[in-house]
Parts: structure tokens; sequence; C-alpha cells
């Protein structure tokens, strides 16, 4: 069967450097935010805590040690068929503290290492300059994404790596889920304003003016480094990235509806609007009036926003959820919740699987914007086996990659202009949401459990052969 997927179509894996890295205190990085968080559950959220605790476990320490494993892993990477991975660059490697006079060059040579593998063997690197960490200092000194500073600190930082990997990589993004830094919950990953904070993450709450003025800086912040790249190289393309949660009104009672539209805006399109258009929506002065926000708009700001909009839309798909203004139950998320949806099955984490969701999503987005999407993140977390004889029977997995593959297919024949796709986790790594090595994503298994017990090893599951088979046709073959 001819592939619907385009000739050049990129296959292959997201991961950020918090939670796969480790080597926390190696090569002169410096603490980040999330070496703070302890490990959680789906039920039980992380604590977070003010200094290290030397007693304590904090899993993404270690994460599963690709710091000193990148080759054997980019490897099997290289095995499965990636064309391109995605990675962080973790800012407390390059700048310790956020503010030093100068780059830690090993945190500079440690990226030049894992670049050459990757383009050595064919696979082209997507870098996210920030994904949910910063230097802790910078939260302790600033509280992350409140003070204004950031930016100056931010653009020094994405500068500087800009310029050193710029002939190795060609594809960027900004911010991780900028557009959780509007969520009660996900502002805490997103923009790391807990200055002094101590206890469950899920406590750690911020108001909707500290949101909202610190979203106005990461878009200042994008705008800066995306002008700054196009102008000093223009090969680099950069993008967004949003946390897509699609939300479906769950009755046809119009006041329903409004509600879902105004949630589809807040969550879903309020950051993507400002990124891609270069200016704030038409919607977002009554958002911020009945949020109770002032925001502080310095001179030179919506200059930066407007000369720095992206140049592909990127996004994260795991789920949907309803909305509703009628009594309704309310599911499970990381950092987000919504309404069940009665035809949908959810993961053992309470997520909603929902492929289909991802074909109108697809569409959506590309009717709005016009501009090539790419799914950047899209996975699921499950409870893994390991039988006897070192396989892996994750038919759970494949099934769910398989239906997310095909209404990816679907959209392109709607007429998506779809870059590609990068599975989350396509090696085992620390759960953002809970901090679980046992809420496994990867196609490769890494030995390495909750209590921070395991050797670390890599085994192939089924659904690395599965993968395999689809990136090798080009999506033609294997969805069945
Ligand atoms: C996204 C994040 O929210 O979802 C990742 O960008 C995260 O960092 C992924 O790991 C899956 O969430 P979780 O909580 O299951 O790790």
């Amino acid at each position: 069967m001819a592939s619907a997927f385009p000739d050049g179509f990129l296959w292959g894996g997201a991961t950020a450097a918090n939670q796969l890295e480790g080597g926390w205190d190696a090569g002169g990085r410096g603490p980040s935010v999330d070496d703070h968080f302890l490990g959680g559950t789906v039920d039980t959220p992380r604590m977070i805590t003010l200094g290290i605790d030397p007693t304590r476990f904090y899993p993404n320490h270690d994460g599963i040690d690709f710091y000193h494993r990148y080759k054997e892993d980019i490897a099997l990477f290289a095995e499965m068929g990636f064309n391109v991975f995605r990675m962080s660059i973790a800012w407390s490697r390059i700048f310790p503290n956020g503010d030093d006079a100068e780059p830690n060059e090993a945190g500079l040579a440690f990226y030049d290492k894992v670049f050459d593998e990757l383009v050595g063997r064919g696979i082209q690197p997507l870098v996210t300059l920030s994904h949910y960490e910063m230097p802790y200092h910078l939260v302790e000194k600033y509280n992350g994404w409140e003070s204004r500073e950031l930016i100056a600190l931010f653009e020094r930082y994405a500068k500087t790596v800009i310029d050193r990997y710029h002939d190795r990589v060609k594809l960027w993004i900004t911010f991780n889920e900028i557009n959780l830094g509007a969520y009660d919950m996900g502002n805490l990953f997103e923009t790391s304003m807990i200055r002094g904070f101590e206890g469950p993450a899920s406590e750690a709450y911020t108001t909707a003016q500290q949101r909202y003025q610190a979203l106005h800086h990461q878009f200042v912040a994008s705008g800066r480094v995306i002008r700054y790249g196009h102008a000093t190289y223009p090969d680099l393309r950069f993008a967004n990235m949003d946390c897509f949660i699609l939300t479906y009104p769950m009755t046809c009672d119009p006041a329903g509806v409004l509600l879902n539209e105004r949630e589809m805006r807040t969550r879903n399109w309020y950051c993507s609007d400002v990124q891609v258009r270069g200016a704030y929506p038409s919607y977002a002065r009554r958002l911020w009036e009945e949020e109770g926000v002032e925001l502080a708009i310095a001179d030179g700001d919506l200059d930066d926003i407007a000369a720095g909009t992206i140049d592909f839309y990127t996004f994260s798909y795991y789920m949907s959820n309803v909305v509703s203004t009628h009594e309704h139950e309310d599911t499970k998320g990381n950092m987000t919740t919504g309404g069940v949806n009665p035809y949908l099955e959810s993961t053992d984490w309470g997520w909603q699987i929902d492929p289909d969701g991802l074909r109108f999503s697809l569409n959506e987005i590309y009717d709005r914007y016009q501009i090539p999407l790419m799914v950047v993140e899209n996975g699921m977390g499950a409870l893994d086996t390991v039988e006897e004889d070192g396989s892996i029977h994750d038919d759970y997995r494949i099934g769910y990659l398989r239906r997310h593959v095909a209404a990816m297919r679907e959209a392109v024949a709607d007429g998506v202009d779809l870059m590609g796709y990068t599975w989350w986790g396509p090696i085992d790594l620390v759960s953002a949401g809970t901090g679980e090595m046992r809420k496994r994503y990867g196609f490769i298994y890494v030995d390495k459990h909750d209590d921070g017990s395991g050797d670390y090893s890599r085994l192939r599951k089924d659904s690395f052969f599965a993968y395999q088979r689809i990136i090798k046709s080009n999506g033609a073959d294997g969805l069945e």
C-alpha cells in the first residue's frame, strides 16, 4: 500500500533532559527545579523539598542515565529507524545557576557529543530549549518566570546554545507545553514559580495574575530568541509547543457549548494564537478582566512578540476531555482534569484514549493557522511485565500507537500539512507528573524501579519492532 505520509516525514521519539539524562551533578551541572521533586503515584502527589535531603530518593537525579549511555540509546533509536529525535537541553548544564558570567564548557561539550552521535546516525535533533526546568537558583532569586529578569537570562542561554549547535540542530522549540502555564497545576512545571515552597506539588498554587504575567514574559523571551535565530541563521526553524487537550461539550446545551469555547481558548488557543500570529487574540482583554489580571507590558514587548512568530506548530496529544455546565464525573490527568467521556476507554492512569480526537485536533489546528504541524508527543503510560526470557509483550501500547498513527494518516488525507511524529518516551523514563518509573512509555525497557533499584539495562519490547515496521514503510504498513 502506498503511504499516505509525505516523503521525508519525520519519525522518532521525544524526551526531556530532566526525565532522561541523570548525571544531575556531573560535569559542573547546577541543581535544577526537578532535582527538588520526590516520587509520587497516581493518587499521591510528588513532594517538593526546599533543600536536597540525602536520605530521600529523587528520581530525576539519575533519570535513566542517558548522560552515560547516550551512545547505546541512540544506536537503539537508529535501529528502530528514527530520522528525528526530540530532546531538551538542561539549562543548568549550560548555566549552572542561570545567571553565571560564563557558560559551563563541560555542559556544552556533552551536547556536542550527543548531537554528533545523532547526526552521524542520520537522526535530526529537534531541540526544546526549556522543558519543565530551570536552574533552581533562579527560583530562589526570582521566583521563576514571574520575574522579567528571566527574559534576558533565557535569551542569553538560548543564544549560547543556538550559536554553538546551529550547524547540527535546525529545528528548535522554545518552551515545552507553554499553555500549561495558564493552568493552576501545570504552571508549577512550566513556569517554576515555587520560591520558598515545600510540600505536595498539588498545593503549590499561584494566582492568575502571576500565571498570565509569567506567560507574557515567556512570549517575549520566545519572540526575542526566534527573532535572533531567524536573523542570524536563516536555515533554522522554530516552533511553539502546546499541550493540546481537546475538550468536547458533553451535551448540546448552549451554555455548555459556550463554556467549552472558553475552555478551548484559555487552555488550547491562547498561547498559540500569540505565537503564531504575533499578537494577543481578540478575546484576551475580556479573559484578563474576568481573571482579575492586569498585565504589565513594557515598551518593545509587543514588537518582540510580533517579530518572533513561529515557523511550525508542535503539540503533545495524549487524551481528550469533556466540559459541561451539568453535573459530571472528573477524570485524572497529570496536571489537568476534565470530564469523563463515556465513549472512551482510559489508561491505568486515567487518561482517556481518543485517536479520533487527534484527527479532529489536527484539522482544527491546521484550519486555524495554515502552517506545518508536528505531533511531538503522543504515548501511553502503562505497567509492563518482563517475561523470564526478557521479552515484553506490550500489545496495549502497540494498539495505542497504531490507532494514533492511523488517525494522523486520515488527517493528512484530510489535507493537513503534517511534518512528523515523535512518540513520547521511546525509552522508559521518569514520569513528569508522578515521578514514577513504573508508568512506562517506552519501546525500550529500562531496568530502573521506583525504589531506585535496577541496573539500568535496556531491553527491546514488542512495540520496538511494531514501530520499526511502521517507520520502515513510512506509515503504509503495520497499522492493522
Ligand atoms: C507531557 C510532558 O505533559 O507529558 C512530558 O511534556 C511528560 O514531560 C508527558 O512526561 C507524560 O506525562 P507523565 O506525567 O505521564 O510523565
